[in-house]
């Protein structure tokens, strides 16, 4: 059977997105049928309308979503009809070079559906990470459906599926905060608030939030930063290296994707620290570096897919976190909307007034 359900498409770059009937198969072997009960907007969503990503419109957006098990093709057995999950972009495959190195969290070949999703006329739509979430229903590869504690809010919980976990991991997997660490994050975004909240939970001592918005500073405090820096009005790099003792950050992670932020990151370190690039650039973008500074400041640096989460093991601890009162993943919900407002949403998004809107279905 074909399910018949209206999905949010970007048809062409910088278009507006709009809502069409999007046509969802049954699952077939190995394949997993959500009922999405909401879904976050990310700066991704955004990247892709924009044609920054890649050109394989019409995108199918949506990405960052919860939702419960509707139905479940052959030879799935971790998961039942009526599980609540929340949707991971990467289902690492067990068989690429890297997951046979026990390396999964950067599987090269990660699995979505077979099957394809297609507009009304039958042709293919891409679905945004191989998810597509912007819809009441959607389908997956049965290892994208992860399932976690039931008592966790949907729209809270959703946003582990993608940009929240990549900024809890930014810190934690990638940035390896540890206890007494100096950490620095340049754009206080969701991505960024929650590398904020990870490097909090990691037990960083000195948390240095920058960004370019007074409103988005005064929220990344809420998430632990102990230090605001607002780099339109004050040098970014300096400002940092003041309130580390004149050394810079163990770790800086780049939230903003972004060359000028990228620079920051890179100079804002001390000698042998880390620097974590979370942000997605677009294609176009470079860096030039003095490579003595490359070589003399020593340390690392080191790209995020997707905060190097395994989601199997990375969703479940981290809702419980949340269920424990440890984790505020209500605090990222800017504002619940409707499956018509995701265009309006990005320019909310644009214009800075939100952590993120989530889609509720
Ligand atoms: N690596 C991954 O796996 C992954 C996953 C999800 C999102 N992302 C990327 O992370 C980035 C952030 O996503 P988001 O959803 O938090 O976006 P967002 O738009 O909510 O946040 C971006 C923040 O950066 C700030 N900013 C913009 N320019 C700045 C500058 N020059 N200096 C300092 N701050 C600046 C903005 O004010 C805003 O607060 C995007 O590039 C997104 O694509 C990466
Ligand atoms: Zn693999
Ligand atoms: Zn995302």
């Amino acid at each position: 059977m074909v399910n018949e359900v209206q999905g949010v498409i970007a048809h062409a770059k910088g278009a507006g997105v709009t809502l069409e009937t999007i046509l969802v198969p049954d699952p077939g072997p190995g394949e997993a049928l959500v009922r999405v009960k909401a879904c976050g907007v990310c700066h991704t969503d955004l990247h892709y309308r924009e044609g920054a990503i890649n050109d394989d419109f019409p995108f199918f957006l949506g990405h960052e979503a919860s939702g419960v098990v509707e139905s479940i093709g052959d030879g799935v057995a971790h998961l039942s009809v009526g599980d609540s999950v929340i949707l991971a972009w990467r289902s690492p495959c067990g068989a690429c070079r890297s997951c046979l190195r026990g390396r999964a969290w950067y599987c090269f070949d990660s699995r979505n559906a077979r099957q394809q999703m297609t507009l009304a006329d039958g042709s293919p739509v891409s679905p945004a990470l191989g998810i597509g979430a912007f819809a009441e229903l959607t389908l997956v590869d049965a290892g994208q459906a992860v399932k976690v504690d039931p008592r966790a809010r949907p729209e809270a919980a959703g946003l582990l599926g993608c940009g929240i976990m990549a900024g809890l991991g930014a810190a934690i997997n990638t940035g390896g905060v540890s206890r007494g660490d100096s950490v620095a994050v340049i754009g206080c975004g969701g991505v960024g608030d929650a590398a904020i909240a990870g490097s909090r939970l990691a037990g960083a001592h000195t948390i240095i939030a920058v960004d370019i918005d007074d409103r988005k500073l005064e929220w990344a405090k809420g998430f632990g930063a102990t230090h605001t820096v607002n780099s339109t009005q004050t040098d970014a790099i300096e400002a940092i290296r003041e309130l580390t003792g004149g050394n810079g950050v163990n770790v800086a992670i780049e939230a903003v994707g972004n060359p000028a932020t990228y620079e920051q990151a890179f100079f804002a370190r001390d000698l042998a620290g880390t620097v974590v690039l979370v942000g997605v650039p677009s294609p176009d973008m470079t860096v030039t570096l003095p490579m003595i500074e490359v070589f003399g400041r020593g340390g690392s640096l080191k790209s995020s897919w997707y905060g190097d989460c395994l989601p199997t093991r990375d969703f479940p601890m981290y809702i419980d976190l949340y269920l424990q009162g440890r984790l505020d993943l209500d605090g990222f919900v800017s504002e619940t909307i409707g499956l018509g407002d995701v265009e309006e949403a990005f320019h909310k998004m644009e214009r800075g007034e939100v952590l993120r809107s989530v889609v509720v279905l």
